[in-house]
This record gives C-alpha cells, structure tokens and sequence, in this order.
C-alpha cells in the first residue's frame, strides 16, 4: 500500500482530533508531514503529537501552499469563513484536498470549489462524516437492495441536546448568523446530504418554516448576573449553567446516562456524575484529575483546560455567560424541511434545539418495507419491518465512543483509499454543492416566506399564483 503523506491546515478541535489521528493508528497508510495554524500552542501542541519539524511548521496556510509542494493531500479544517481559499490554492498545487463542512458560505463559492476541483483534477471530498455512520450506511444499502420497495417518505429529525446548542450556536462561534451562516447550512448540510443521498435524486421543491431562540434578553431571569459563575441564584434550576457545564459536565453526563445499550453503561454515567465531586476532593491528584473532563467541549473554551483555566474562561469568555445574556446569538432554534425529490420521494427535516439527548432519528417508509434509525452519542439501532411478513430485522451496533458514531475515520480512510486509487470516494465536490444548494434554498424559504423551486441546477423562488 503506498504510504500517503498529507498536510493540515487549521490546527483546532477538527484539525488535531477528528483525522488526523487515524494515521497515528495507521502508520502504514502515512503521517502528516506539515501543519499550519496561527496559534503557537496549537501549532506547537499538533507538531509535538504528530512528530513535525520545525521548517514544516507554518503561520498560516498562505506561508504553507507558498512553497513547493509537501504531501499527497491536504486536510483542511480551519472555521467556515475560511475553507475556500486555502481549498483552491491547494488543489491548484496538486494537493487532493479533505475540506471540512460547509464547504462554502455561498452558492458561487460551492461551485468555484467544484469547478477547480473538476478542472485539476483533484479530489474534493466535503466531510459529510454522517454517510459513513455504520447505521446509515446500512439504510443506504437497505433502500438500494429494494427491501422497502419504492420510497414514499423520509422523516428525519436531527435532535440538538439543548446544551449543545448553547454551547456552539449561542455562546459559540455560531452563534451569529452574520459571522458564522445559518444553522441549516453549519450543522444541518450533513443532513441535507443525507436526505439527497438516501432519495437517490435532486431535490425538486423545497420549503422551510423556522422559530427564533428563546434564548436572548427578553427572557433572561430576574438578577441574573452577565456570568453564571458569578453567583447566580438560577443556578439549582437552570439547564444551561455554565459552571454546571463545563466544569462539572452534568448536561453531557445526563445525556450519556440515556444509553441503553450495553447495559449498565448509563448506570456508569450516573455513578460517575454522582462521585465526581467526592473525586475532586481526593488526596492523589491523579484521582482528582480523573475527575476533569478536558476533551470537547471543555476543549474549546479554553487552550488551558486546568480547573483554574476553566475558571478563568467562564469568568471572562461568552461561553461563561448567562445563555440569555449573550447579546448577539441569533440562530433559529427550530427549523423544518420539506423536500419532494425529482423521483417522487417526499421528505421532511426536523432540526431542533432542545433535544434531552443528542441524536438523530430517522424512518423511511417504502412501499415494502419501513426503516427507522435512531442515532445517539454512543448508540446506533436500525430496524428494518417487512409489510407482507411482518418480520422485523434489527441491527444494534456496537458501542462506538468514536464521533459521529465511527463515521469520522470511516470517512478518512475512505478518502485515503480514493487518493490512493483503490475506490471511489463515496461522495465528490458536485454531490456536496447539492445538499449546499438544498441548505441555501431552506434558508431563503424560511427568511422569505417563499417555496424553492430546483430546476437546471439552480434554486429559485415558484412564483406566486396570480389571483
Ligand atoms: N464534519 C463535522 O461533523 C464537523 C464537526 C465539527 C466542526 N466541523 C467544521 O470543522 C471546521 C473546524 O472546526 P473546529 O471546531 O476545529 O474550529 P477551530 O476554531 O477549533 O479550528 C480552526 C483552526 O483554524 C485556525 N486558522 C485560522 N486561520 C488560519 C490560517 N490562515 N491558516 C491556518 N489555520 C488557520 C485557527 O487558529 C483554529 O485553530 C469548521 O468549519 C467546522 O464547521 C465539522
């Protein structure tokens, strides 16, 4: 197998965590051999773990695709505003390129990448990490062999525990619309992508109702203070303390607690949540460090995730504030979907904010057969129903602590693989601008009160009927 050598670009959570990795369990498929990230401590911290030299070490990824060449791909994981220029430079160097989602914040920038990915040459794989999950690989493969017979409906539900969204999309980096993009496109393209992928065709019509957030100034508590970790008298009743959060990760750990399979496993989320604060107290730090989570997303508060560092940022960062008091969060905190496919295939998407658990769920409903899918943090369970028999095929997954249920590394092989010539990449740059197209056109619906037309490639408002 021919060792692949790549480059990252973009150094954070994603850049250091979410692939990259994979090589270090890997070792004959390859390593990274450079990286660029603004940050010192990040940089420094992803070149101490994947063993970069100095000279490959750069500032930003204008400093790294400036010079010649240095690796078979690059895996590009910087925030969203900034996935389309390092893309295009480094496919136009050579590099076949992992870009992280939403490959673009605008239409005309979805098909720029697509154009120079086609006219280079090289691969352009968006990170839809969700089509590699075990369960919806299997469901793919279910509709495919026909066990449903024709697809009538998909109803699909993407269940955003309410404390992750005030994590990333009220005190986070995306919680503006205006500086970020909407959430349809930020966290929802991955499902977008799924409903075009599982319909097997392009959207025809589309349309889109949302709710704004509850969480902002109207609401805010008599006397909460600007950061909870500054005494406020809510804290016993409110589900989104910050302290609670993130220095005790209770909201995680109730959710965790929800997991029913392998037995006992939400059992030990709640003897974990329960001792924890006896486990602080011990007098062997190694005890008293077990009881800090540091991964994410304590992770991304603060670069320092001591207990003090955790302090500091919840005294001093938006991600200690009180949730209603964050001033310029204005993501929707309810939108739904309606999509009829060109092949008859009618589905409707429920994204939502105040999910007990973090997950998906999912039916399909054919005209033999219906599937449903329910996709948690640690759990994955498929049931496929036959109409004329009755029968009932189950597929319950193996516990999977990895993200998105495995599909992460699932995914970067699968990208290694298509670099390396062995497979087709399970979906390419033109297949993304659809689910980005589908994103844009619900967002336009919602805001404009209007129903999507898809015709040609391109989305449009249906003209209303004359009167
Ligand atoms: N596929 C998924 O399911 C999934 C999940 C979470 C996040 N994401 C996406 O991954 C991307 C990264 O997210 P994150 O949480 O790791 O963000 P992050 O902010 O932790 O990391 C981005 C990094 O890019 C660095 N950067 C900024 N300018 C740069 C430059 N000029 N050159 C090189 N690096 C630069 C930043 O300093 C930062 O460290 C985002 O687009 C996000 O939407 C995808």
């Amino acid at each position: 197998m021919a060792r692949l050598q790549g480059v990252v670009i973009g150094a954070g959570d994603r850049g250091l965590g979410a692939y990259a990795p994979y090589l270090r369990k890997h070792r004959d498929e390859g390593r990274i051999t450079a990286v660029a990230e603004p940050l010192a401590t990040r940089r420094q911290a992803f070149a101490k773990r994947y063993d970069i030299p100095a000279d490959r070490q750069f500032e930003s990824y204008e400093a790294l695709l400036a010079g010649r060449r240095l690796g078979d791909f690059a895996l590009i994981a910087t925030g969203d505003a900034l996935h389309v220029e390092p893309a295009v430079l480094a496919m136009q160097q050579g590099y076949h390129v992992l870009l992280e989602k939403p490959m673009a914040l605008c239409e005309a920038d979805c098909r720029r990448l697509v154009e120079v990915s086609e006219k280079t040459g090289r691969i352009l794989q968006v990170c839809h990490v969700i089509r590699y999950a075990p369960l919806f690989v299997a469901l793919e493969r279910t509709i495919r062999s026909g066990e449903l017979g024709d697809v009538v409906a998909i109803q699909h539900s993407e269940n955003v525990s309410y404390w992750h969204y005030a994590h990333s999309y009220c005190r986070g980096n995306w919680r503006n619309v205006a500086e970020s993009s909407p959430m349809i496109l930020a966290k929802s393209c991955h499902d977008m992508d799924l409903l075009y992928w599982l319909a097997g065709a392009e959207p025809d019509r589309l349309s889109s109702l949302a709710r704004p957030t509850e969480l902002c100034a109207e609401n805010v508590p008599d006397g909460a203070p600007l950061h909870c970790i500054d005494g406020c008298a809510h804290a016993q009743s409110c589900p989104y303390d910050a302290v609670a959060m993130y220095r005790e990760m209770l909201p995680m750990l109730r959710d965790l607690e929800k997991t029913a399979r392998p037995m006992l496993l939400g059992e030990l989320f709640r003897l974990v949540r329960r001792w924890r604060p006896l486990l602080e107290k011990m007098p062997f730090e190694a005890l008293r460090k077990s009881a800090h989570w540091t991964g994410w997303p304590v992770s991304v508060i603060s670069d320092d995730v001591s207990p003090a560092g955790i302090d500091r940022a919840l005294r001093s960062t938006r991600y200690g504030r009180c949730v209603y008091r964050v001033g310029d969060n204005d993501q929707v905190s309810s939108q739904t979907v309606s999509v009829l496919f060109s092949n008859g295939v009618n589905a409707s998407f429920s994204m939502h904010s105040t999910s007990h658990r973090e997950g998906r769920e999912i039916r399909v409903d054919g005209t033999r057969g219906s599937a449903v899918g329910r996709f948690y943090l640690l759990e994955q369970r498929l049931d496929v129903s036959d109409h004329k028999t009755g029968a009932v095929r189950t597929v319950k997954y193996p516990l999977s602590f990895a993200p998105h249920g495995g599909g992460d590394f699932r995914l970067f092989a699968g990208f290694l693989a298509a670099v390396r010539g062995e497979a087709e990449p399970v979906t390419s740059a033109r297949e993304s601008l659809q689910s980005h197209l589908m994103a844009f056109a619900a967002d336009r619906a919602q805001r404009e009160g209007v129903v999507m037309e898809f015709a040609g490639g391109i989305a449009r408002p249906v003209p209303p009927l004359s009167t």
